[in-house]
């Protein structure tokens, strides 16, 4: 299964095996980690997963969507690496993926 780790606004790492097809919110909810509420169930309606995706990673995530962006624009601490976890989808190709929280999510 590929691996997420997710890092916590005070430096907290946590490796978590999401299965493919599920999203990078989905692995954090089911796994309790804080940092993540999905509290709109992955329907890219509140901004609750809102993470930063590392620099390194970013080709690989791609974009958001229009959707994604505009709540995204709602986000206070948003920026260039900004995505909402629940519309990062895991594949093979994410094996390894690093995302952060934001401190305001906690
Ligand atoms: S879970 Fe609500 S926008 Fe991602």
């Amino acid at each position: 299964m590929p691996q997420v780790t997710y890092i916590e606004h005070d430096g907290t790492e946590h490796p978590i095996e999401v299965e493919e097809g599920l999203s990078v919110m989905r692995g954090a909810v089911d796994n309790g980690l804080p940092g993540i509420d999905g509290d709109c169930g992955g329907e890219c309606a509140c901004a609750t997963c809102h993470v930063f995706v590392d620099e390194a990673w970013l080709a690989k995530t791609g974009l958001p969507g229009e959707q994604e962006a505009s709540m995204l624009s709602f986000a206070a601490t948003a920026q260039p690496n900004s995505r909402l976890s629940c519309q990062i989808v895991m594949t093979p190709a994410l094996d390894g993926l690093v995302v952060r929280m934001p401190e305001a999510q906690h």
